[in-house]
Order: structure tokens, then sequence, then C-alpha cells
């Protein structure tokens, strides 16, 4: 079995490419490192694949690298490049955004029409919902995004959708809640608590602290990919989430308690395009392709903060 990985040095990306090849895949890989975060850290989520005979890396940006050649003999696609992060999708930077998010994955999806592949997964996001009470999220519930990027992911996701509606690119969109672990972005906020409580230093708490999320377990999310791209499910959009709700207070007591200190923390006013809450309904991923998520939160956290010690040297 042959898969592309796009976005391939990021933090989803590069935890789905070193799942298949532990599978016996081979993959070929393709990122651009956009300068969202420092290319060091995408070298270093790289390293395990890159040791591996069955792996194959190309420096190039899905805007306007030559597709056809990449997509053959590739059965499955997994479409994880993006430009990441809702606060920096306003202003200027919004042309980032649709450029890597939606033109990105228009150009994919028009190679992918003539390559005859088994499966384009395309990693949405729980943020097509935007800021809402009607929780869990439901698939046929509203998509009202509420920041620019997540008018770029619900974008591009009807880009997949439409792709199989005209010309049968068989399809699977993910809205993936919040994910975490081992490799996570650095700008995403359990790096950053762990890394301030490891060092003794403040956290930065946007809010109060009682927002709340879905959190998902980056194995999780890449098994989701995996039974996703192999099972008969065509054209279909899937929740996939953590299975519990947890408030960022929470979150942080339990760090706390994982690392063993006590959290200092600064709360700051809540950034724009911030939804309140996020809580998913996984009963179609589970009865489509047969989705449960296997890490709570506790378990994953410690997880992550076990490998940002050994990235610190702590
Ligand atoms: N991490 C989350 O919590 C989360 C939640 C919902 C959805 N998602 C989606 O999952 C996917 C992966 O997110 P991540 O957290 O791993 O982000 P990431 O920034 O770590 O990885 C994305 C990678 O895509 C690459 N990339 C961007 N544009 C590209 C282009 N034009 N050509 C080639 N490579 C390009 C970047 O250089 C980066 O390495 C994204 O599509 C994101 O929108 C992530």
């Amino acid at each position: 079995m042959k898969a592309l990985v796009t976005g391939a040095a990021g933090f989803v990306g590069s935890s789905i490419s070193d799942r298949l090849l532990e599978s016996g895949y081979d993959v070929t890989g393709i990122d651009c490192f956009i300068d969202y975060y420092p290319r060091e850290i995408k070298e270093q989520n790289l390293e395990a694949a890159r040791a591996n005979d069955s792996y194959t890396f190309v420096e190039q940006s899905l805007v306007d690298c030559e597709l056809a050649g990449l997509l053959e003999g590739v059965d499955y696609v997994f479409h994880q490049a993006a430009q990441a992060g809702v606060r920096a999708s306003w202003g200027d930077e919004f042309r980032i955004y649709s450029d890597n998010n939606v033109f990105a994955t228009q150009r994919l999806l028009e190679a992918a029409r003539d390559a005859g592949v088994k499966k384009v997964v395309y990693a949405s996001s729980s943020s097509v919902y935007g800021d809402t009470d009607d929780l869990p999220m439901r698939e046929s519930s509203a998509t009202r995004p509420h920041s620019p990027y997540g008018v770029t992911k619900l974008a591009a996701e009807h880009l997949t959708t439409l792709y199989w509606r005209n010309f049968k690119v068989p399809t699977a969109s993910l809205r993936y809640f919040t994910v975490y672990g081992p490799r996570q972005r650095p700008d995403m906020a359990f790096n950053r608590f762990i890394a301030a409580v490891l060092r003794d230093e403040e956290i930065q708490l946007y809010g109060d602290g009682e927002q709340s999320r879905d959190f998902t377990f980056i194995g999780d999310i890449v098994s989701a990919n995996v039974a996703a791209a192999r099972s008969d499910a065509r054209g279909g959009v899937y929740n996939i989430g953590g299975g519990t709700r947890t408030t960022m207070n929470e979150v942080i007591d339990l760090i706390g308690e994982i690392i063993g200190r006590e959290p200092k923390v600064k709360r700051l006013e809540v950034q724009k395009g911030d939804v309140k809450h996020t809580a998913a309904d996984t009963s179609s991923a589970q009865k489509d392709f047969g989705f449960a998520p296997e890490v709570g939160i506790r378990e994953g956290l410690t997880r992550q903060v076990d490998w940002q010690k050994e990235r610190l040297g702590l």
C-alpha cells in the first residue's frame, strides 16, 4: 500500500506517517515548512520517518508543485497540510490561510480526480461549527465559523465533498477536536502550559479558564485517519473527538498534579476567534469506521509531559 501525507513535517502529518510506516506502507511526505513555528521542530518530527527506507520526503508546496507524479500509484492521501491556528488568521495573514488551506486543497483534489486514488482523507476542524451552546456538536449542526481560519477549513471541506459528488473522488473529512499529545505544536495551549510549569514560569491563560474543549489524543486522530481511509465511507464528514469535555482550569490542575508543581496562572483577555466550548458527537465515525477514542485526558497529558521533558532535556 502506498500513501501520500501532506503537511508531513507537522504535528499530525508526521504522526500519521510514522504509524503508516510501522504498518508496512510506502509513504511519501510533502511539506514546505511554512514558518508558523520553527523548522527545527518540524525536522525533529521527521527524524523517525526519514530513517525508514520506505519513506520519501519532498520539500515543496501544494500551492505550486507538480502533483500528478506525486500521486502516481498512491492508494491513500492523508491531507494534513494547512496554515493552522485560529488567532493569527485575521488581517493581512488571511492570504496565507486562503492559499494554503483552500487553494492548495482544490489543487490536490483536482489532481486526485485523475489519479484514481482509493481515498482522500481531509483534516477538517471543529472550528467549522463556531461559537454555539448547541452541544454536543453533530455533523448535521449549523456551521458558522467564528474565525477566518474556520472559514478556510470549512471551504476546503466543502470542496472535498464537491469532488466526491461531482467526480466520484472518494473522500472523508474528519473534523478534529483540539488535538494534543507528543509533537503538539508550540503555539497550542497544552504545549505552552506544560512548558511554563516545567520551567516554573507563569501560564498565560486567555479568559477565565471555564472555556472547555473536547481534547483528542494524537494516537486516536491517527487511528481515525487510517480507519477512515480503509473503510467504505465516501463523501462523508465525521467528528473526531476524545470523548470527554474538560475546562482549561481542570487541565491546568491536572498538569500541576502530573508534574508535581503548583501552576502559576496569569489571566489575559479572551482572544478574538476563540469559542467558549466544543464537544463532539462521534457516533457517525463509530458507525462508519469503528472509531472509538482510547486515550483519556490524564493518560494523554502524562504522555505529552514526558515528551516535553525529554525535548527540554529535563
Ligand atoms: N492540531 C489541532 O488541534 C487541529 C485541530 C483541528 C484541525 N487540525 C488540522 O489538522 C491539520 C494538521 O494540523 P497540525 O496541528 O499538525 O499543524 P502543523 O502546522 O503542525 O502541520 C501542518 C503542516 O502543513 C505544512 N504546510 C502548510 N501549507 C503547506 C503547503 N501549501 N504545502 C505543503 N505543506 C504545507 C506546514 O509547513 C506544516 O508543517 C491541519 O490541516 C489543521 O488545520 C488540527
